[in-house]
């Protein structure tokens, strides 16, 4: 069932129910650009300039997902455009890709104010785009970039240097998830860079088999 609709019927006290009608998940990524942009379900679409979808071929093997929008994306409506997208631009390129052949996206897709972490709600209300962007892509690997997208995808609170270095199968969507350090984080702690390529060369061996 999706994820918001159980969500939201759990916080009125359902926990029971029938699942009466199959929601209708648009099967492109311009359809769910459309729904995205034009989103109000949570405050962050109140102070958003621009809501950030994500971009990349629907024949992406390799999906990116990253935290939230920051101003950068807010204004201009593209993920990961600033100072930490350039690091992950040559994270993508140190992994054999080309930043047009991967798809990228947030967990959250609208600038939270001041650039706080995206909270509980935010995430769960917003996860239904990502679950039909993940359905409407076929991806072999996800990697989540820092400890927000890592802990959402895999359900879990623990943190980042314990989900990190290993292939996890993603209970909530069903794909392979690998997690490493958000390229935000390695520009402030460079001395991690080493084990975040570690992590990418995982990736790689993970894609090539
Ligand atoms: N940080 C993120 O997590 N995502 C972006 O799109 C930009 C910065």
């Amino acid at each position: 069932m999706n994820q918001e609709l159980k969500y939201l019927l759990n916080k009125i006290g359902i926990e029971n129910f029938i699942e009466a009608q199959k929601f209708d998940i648009p099967s492109d990524l311009a359809n769910i650009d459309i729904q995205i942009k034009k989103c109000d379900r949570c405050i962050l679409s109140q102070s958003r300039k621009m809501a950030v979808p994500g971009e990349g071929p629907i024949s992406a093997k390799l999906i990116l997902i990253g935290e939230a929008p920051g101003e950068n994306e807010d204004e201009v409506g593209k993920p990961f455009i600033g100072v930490s997208g350039e690091l992950l631009n040559k994270m993508i390129l140190a992994m054999g890709f080309k930043r047009d052949e991967v798809f990228i996206t947030n967990i959250v897709k609208c600038r939270p104010p001041n650039n706080r972490n995206p909270n509980e709600d935010e995430i769960i209300i917003c996860s239904n785009f990502l679950e039909m962007q993940l359905q409407a892509l076929t991806p072999k690997l996800v990697i989540a970039f820092g400890r927000i997208a890592a802990q959402s995808l895999l359900n879990t609170n623990k943190p980042l240097a314990k989900l990190r270095a290993v292939i996890h199968d993603s209970p909530k969507f069903g794909l392979p998830v690998l997690c490493t350090y958000h390229p935000s984080y390695l520009l402030r702690k460079p001395e991690e860079k080493r084990a975040a390529w570690e992590d990418l060369k995982l990736a790689m061996k993970f894609l090539a088999q």
